[in-house]
């Protein structure tokens, strides 16, 4: 079933100690595994500054934009489908994440994006995950309904992104197929 997908992974923290390592190390293993190829935007080494110009405006504008800009929006626009992958701060999405995004738009244009978040209460970062469902709406981009909360995420995943429960990959296969039915799906209405 599964094809050859470019997909994205854009991660969310930078904090010392990072949770997300481990999570993207996850996400790395279970999509690679698909055959997909992965590319991950690490904003610890790949991060714009805060927003002033979109990318777009800096063309409308007749200015030159920044290498990361110029860099991310090649990424983004050869991507078929990206990930999300926020932690919860105070209810809310990560800002790093969304400083990224709001940097963009066209690149993300009628794409699949699926959501992962986590936390390391029970909670699972599903408040960030219902703000990232008005984020994607607002980039003109096509949120996968099937999103993937992990709760306690430094129980359940170890310091190499292995599962220290087995039904993490059955949880991640649910929504990994979700995601790859959208991305083909969306990438043969696109052409
Ligand atoms: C500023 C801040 C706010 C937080 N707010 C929440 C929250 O609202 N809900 C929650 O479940 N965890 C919250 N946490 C705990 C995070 O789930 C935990 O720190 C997690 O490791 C963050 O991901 P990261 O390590 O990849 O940055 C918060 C942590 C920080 C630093």
């Amino acid at each position: 079933m599964s094809q050859k997908l470019n997909i994205t992974v854009v991660s969310g923290s930078i904090r010392p100690g990072r949770q997300s390592e481990r999570v993207v190390k996850f996400l790395t293993k279970e999509t690679s595994s698909r055959g997909w190829k992965v590319n991950i935007v690490d904003p610890a080494t790949t991060s714009p500054n805060l927003l002033t110009l979109r990318y777009m405006d800096y063309e409308t504008q007749g200015l030159d934009a920044p290498q990361v800009l110029k860099d991310l929006s090649d990424s983004f626009s050869s991507s078929d489908a990206f990930i999300f992958c926020s932690p919860e701060y105070n209810f809310s999405l990560s800002p790093i994440l969304a400083n990224i995004v709001d940097h963009f738009k066209p690149e993300f244009a009628r794409k699949p994006i699926g959501i992962v978040t986590y936390s390391i209460s029970p909670f699972a970062g599903v408040r960030a995950s219902v703000q990232l469902y008005s984020l994607i709406a607002g980039i003109g981009a096509v949120s996968v309904p099937a999103s993937m909360p992990i709760p306690s995420v430094h129980e359940l995943l170890n310091e190499e992104g292995i599962p220290q429960k087995e039904e993490m990959h059955g949880f991640a296969k649910n929504f990994l197929d979700e995601l790859e039915w959208y991305t083909t799906a969306l990438k043969n209405a696109r052409t």
